[in-house]
């Protein structure tokens, strides 16, 4: 057989700042650890089980939102960005939270909502009180109907969750008002940001932030606070994602951009928290940088880079590396056009599977290759192949963890969680399933409590019991505590890959691809300055691929069999 290598990603120094090869796992606070029993996780419980993470080896955490909500949009409608919500603790419990991770060497990332807050936020309140044309209205994106009597909408977009984006306002005096906008749900009304009262606003809670010694952000909808000007009516959905523009594009052609995403000028907006963020590392020690990461659904991955370029956010996230399918072809033309285009603007490219609005990935490469991803799996939906979705996420996690950059786990893809594909409709809270009519299923699913202990009630997730949704019986099995030392296992596999990932320093690795192994297997090297480094095979073909000659295996996600990587399997040689 013969081996061809070309070099790709160039390798990076060893002491590369920790964002650049950092893997972060990415907790949902209402379900990772419910502290005191009332079925909803809580930062105490977070904290309580910190020690878990430093035992499976992550750089960092993303704590989904914890701040004071209605939970219309489970914590993604804010309405106090300087508060936690009784729900998850108090402020001493995030303190005692971010201390406890630093001293386990975990930094803390935080989730920051910029592009609407809930409608209990005070400054909404304050808008609803006041009068058309106020300072107060003028934080947000209040607008005039349309037609005769103002009783059209002032433009026609569609929230993202299904229905109109605009919603009318009684006035005080009981007649019909203005319009205000919203991408999401009805009580997560958009900021205007063209408003510097907003900017100063968000600096502010920045500040707040930072001062009490996080790490970082997650910055939600980061590609959706700048609206085109005049509003222009659009042709398409508001999906999150830039898919349904790219549709429309004659090739060669850029697509037409959606007038709520992606504008040019958000990017200002994040020239600015860059240069805050700097000024708490005066002494540009890279251990010390706080980050920012965009949630940047965009067109195209050249679109997603600018996100991060030197003097904006550190990363973006790599949503087309989350959506490809499961070919072989599709995973090295995503793999190189990411590495390509974070190389245009020197930031280190992410890597990520699953997170808390995807169907997971031990669910989602359990569906047939190439059919569209669903928004959410419910009754009566074409079910995955657990089995094969099972291993092909253990497969596709191998490879992930062994590609330079920086990777993200989503709490419970260490233990083979599948979503509850099964729960009833009745039970679900996203408010997808509502606003769609019910076409869409929504994000549930993927955001079901940990099962911690198999023997107890709520598999140990908190101590009563009560869940706020059901686990579905698997969830026994796949517990932490049936699966810690045992050989084979999820939990054990991605401690193996973490701890590997880390002794061979292959986030900062150099990438070439290895041709020769056929049309079906993606095969890669990652190797440090020094030459050390891993081989990895992934076998997409139906039969199992002979071991090339003299091959190692340092692990595989699946066991190997006579001497041949079986189908569906990652393997890590050594070089
Ligand atoms: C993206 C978040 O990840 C999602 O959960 C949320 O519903 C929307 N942004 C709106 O904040």
């Amino acid at each position: 057989m013969t081996i061809s290598t070309r070099a790709h990603h160039p390798a990076e120094p060893h002491d590369a700042p920790w964002w650049r090869h950092a893997v972060i796992y990415q907790i949902y606070p209402r379900s990772w650890a419910d502290g005191n029993g009332d079925g909803v996780g809580d930062l105490a419980g977070i904290t309580a089980r910190l020690p878990y993470l430093a035992d499976l080896g992550v750089d960092a955490i993303w704590v989904s939102p914890f701040y004071v909500s209605p939970m219309n949009d489970a914590g993604y409608d804010v309405a106090d960005y300087r508060d936690i919500d009784p729900v998850f603790g108090t402020l001493d419990d995030a303190d005692a939270l971010i201390d406890q991770a630093h001293d386990l060497g975990i930094r803390v990332i935080v989730d920051l909502v910029p592009n609407h807050t809930s409608s209990e936020h005070a400054w909404f309140q304050q808008a609803l009180a006041a009068a058309p044309g106020s300072a107060e209205r003028a934080r947000y994106m209040f607008a005039e109907g349309k037609g005769a009597d103002g009783s059209e909408p002032p433009n026609n977009w569609q929230s993202v969750f299904g229905g109109p984006a605009w919603t009318r306002l009684e006035e005080a005096d009981g007649t019909p008002g203005q319009w205000y906008l919203h991408l999401f749900d009805p009580t997560q009304p958009d900021l205007n940001w063209e408003n510097p009262e907003v900017r100063e606003m968000f600096l502010d809670v920045l500040r707040f932030w930072l001062d009490r010694g996080v790490d970082g952000f997650r910055v939600d909808v980061a590609h959706g606070l700048v609206k085109a000007e005049g509003l222009p009516d659009w042709h398409e959905r508001t999906g999150m994602l830039g898919s349904h523009e790219e549709e429309h594009a004659t090739e060669g052609e850029e697509p037409e951009r959606a007038p709520m995403w992606d504008q040019d000028a958000v990017h200002e907006i994040y020239r600015e928290w860059r240069k805050l963020l700097d000024s708490y590392n005066p002494a540009g020690d890279p251990a010390r940088d706080r980050i920012l990461c965009a949630e940047a659904w965009v067109d195209s991955v050249e679109r997603a880079v600018a996100y991060t370029r030197p003097d904006e956010m550190h990363q973006a996230f790599n949503f087309g590396f989350l959506e490809c399918p499961w070919r072989a072809a599709d995973l090295r033309e995503v793999i190189t056009d990411s590495l390509d285009a974070a190389e245009l603007v020197s930031a280190p490219s992410t890597w990520v599977l699953s997170n808390h609005d995807v169907v997971r990935h031990a669910s989602r490469l359990g569906l047939k290759v190439g059919s569209q991803r669903p928004n959410g799996i419910g009754v009566g939906d074409v079910q995955p192949n657990a089995a094969l979705g099972a291993r092909r996420a253990r497969a596709a996690t191998a490879l992930m963890l062994a590609l330079p950059g920086s990777a993200y786990v989503y709490q419970g893809e260490e233990l083979g969680l599948p979503d509850h594909t099964a729960l009833p409709d009745h039970v679900r809270q996203d408010p997808t399933w509502e606003r769609s009519g019910h076409a869409e299923r929504g994000r549930d699913g993927c955001r079901v409590p940990m099962p911690w202990e198999a023997g107890r009630p709520s598999y140990g997730f908190g101590p009563s019991g009560q869940t706020w949704l059901p686990q579905p019986e698997i969830y026994g099995a796949l517990a932490v505590d049936r699966q810690v030392g045992v050989d084979g296992s999820s939990l054990e596999l991605y401690r193996t890959l973490l701890a590997a990932r880390r002794e061979l320093d292959l986030g900062v690795g150099e990438l070439s691809w290895e041709d020769g192994l056929g049309e079906d297997v993606v095969s890669f090297r990652t190797t440090d300055r020094d030459g050390s480094g891993v081989r990895v095979i992934t076998n997409l073909r139906a039969e199992p691929l002979p071991l090339p000659e003299g091959a190692e295996p340092l692990l595989s996600s699946a066991a190997l069999t006579d001497g041949t990587v079986p189908t569906d399997t990652t393997v890590w040689l050594r070089v």
